[in-house]
């Protein structure tokens, strides 16, 4: 079974854009200083960063799947 996870794009710490970051289990590095968040819950996992992004729950819906937005 796949599971999704969807977030933020931009890094809490600066102008990273995350989706040009790299991603490794369920870690995203930002490509900019190195910081670290995990993407299940957006946590932050390594510094510079101190703040979490925000991350959205992804609800499964025939073939697609549907991000709530809150
Ligand atoms: S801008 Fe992402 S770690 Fe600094």
């Amino acid at each position: 079974m796949t599971t999704f996870y969807v977030t933020d794009d931009a890094c809490t710490h600066g102008p990273g854009s995350l989706s040009e970051g790299f991603q490794e289990d369920h870690i995203i590095e930002c490509d900019f200083h190195g910081g670290c968040f995990d993407i299940r819950d957006g946590q932050v996992t390594a510094p510079p960063c101190m703040e979490p992004i925000k991350t959205y729950k992804v609800v499964p819906h025939d073939t697609a799947v549907v991000i709530e937005s809150t």
